[in-house]
């Protein structure tokens, strides 16, 4: 790891067509940097926030965790640092990353979630100096990402999470490109719900002929599911396959941000 990234802590945002398991794949790779003792801010920025579900916390205390305030990002007053923002707004779960809601959308038609954006991006540019590890849950959408002065500009790594379809590695694609445009150094693409291993020859040939480094392949697993429905993500223990995926992908981060 570069000794710029080891000051201010890596910063991966998880991102790729809705329903791929950017939430799922979000939760396991924070739980993982928890797992080997790094401290880790992990920020949910959907709309209808439920990474809290995937580290553990009930549906209850998930609705909870505070939405970071809009006051940060319309630039009245001094901006809070990053870490007064975790400090203040973070919920520590029982994965053991620390949570932070950054959108909520609970009356219809509150307007657009431009503001939350923009404080996790500034989140991004400022130091978490506490923090080893920053990882963003992005919304399903490119918007983010094109949108000059982009959501995730000052991430290390985008993490692009596709399934074994067409469609998930075509965003991936679109995704990388506009990640290049923002000069996000590193887009590494983790496969999701595989079930034969046709699906990870898929992956594997589909994602190299977009020029995209294939990081880790996590198998469809059952009780990924089955916890998904009973509010047990994020707590039960990962099966060999999971672990040796997510291994994988930690691996493969290091070595991105190393050079
Ligand atoms: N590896 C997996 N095996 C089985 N089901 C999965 C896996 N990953 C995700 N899922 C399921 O797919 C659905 C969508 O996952 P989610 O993480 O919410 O996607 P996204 O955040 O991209 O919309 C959920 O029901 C989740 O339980
Ligand atoms: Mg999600």
């Amino acid at each position: 790891m570069s000794t710029a990234a080891l000051s201010v802590g890596l910063k991966l945002g998880v991102v790729g067509k809705g329903g791929v398991g950017k939430t799922t794949v979000s939760g396991l790779l924070a739980r993982s940097y928890s797992e080997r003792g790094k401290r880790v801010v992990a920020i949910d920025t959907d709309s209808n926030p439920n990474l809290g579900l995937s580290l553990g916390l009930s549906l209850a205390d998930t609705e909870a965790v505070p939405v970071l305030p809009r006051a940060v990002l319309v630039g009245s007053g001094p901006a809070p640092s990053a870490d007064a923002l975790v400090s203040d707004y973070g919920r520590s779960t029982p994965a053991g990353p620390t949570l932070l809601s950054a959108i909520r959308v609970t009356e219809a038609g509150a307007g657009c979630t431009c503001s939350g954006h923009a404080t996790v991006r500034n989140l991004l540019a400022d130091a978490l100096v506490e923090v080893d590890v920053t990882l963003v849950d992005m919304e399903a959408g490119l918007e983010h990402l094109s949108r000059s002065g982009g959501t995730l500009a000052y991430a290390d790594v985008l993490v692009v999470v596709c399934e074994p379809t067409r469609k998930s590695v075509l965003t991936a694609a679109r995704t990388s490109a506009l990640a290049a445009e923002l000069g996000i150094p590193h887009v590494l693409a983790v496969g999701n719900k595989a079930r034969t291993p046709e699906d990870v020859q898929f992956f594997t040939d589909a994602l190299a002929a977009e020029g995209i480094e294939l990081a880790g392949v996590l198998p469809y697993d059952a009780r990924v599911a089955a916890d998904d429905r009973a509010g047990l993500v994020g707590m039960t223990p990962m099966t060999r396959e999971v672990q040796a995926a997510l291994d994988s992908v930690l691996a493969a981060v290091d070595f991105a941000v190393a050079d």
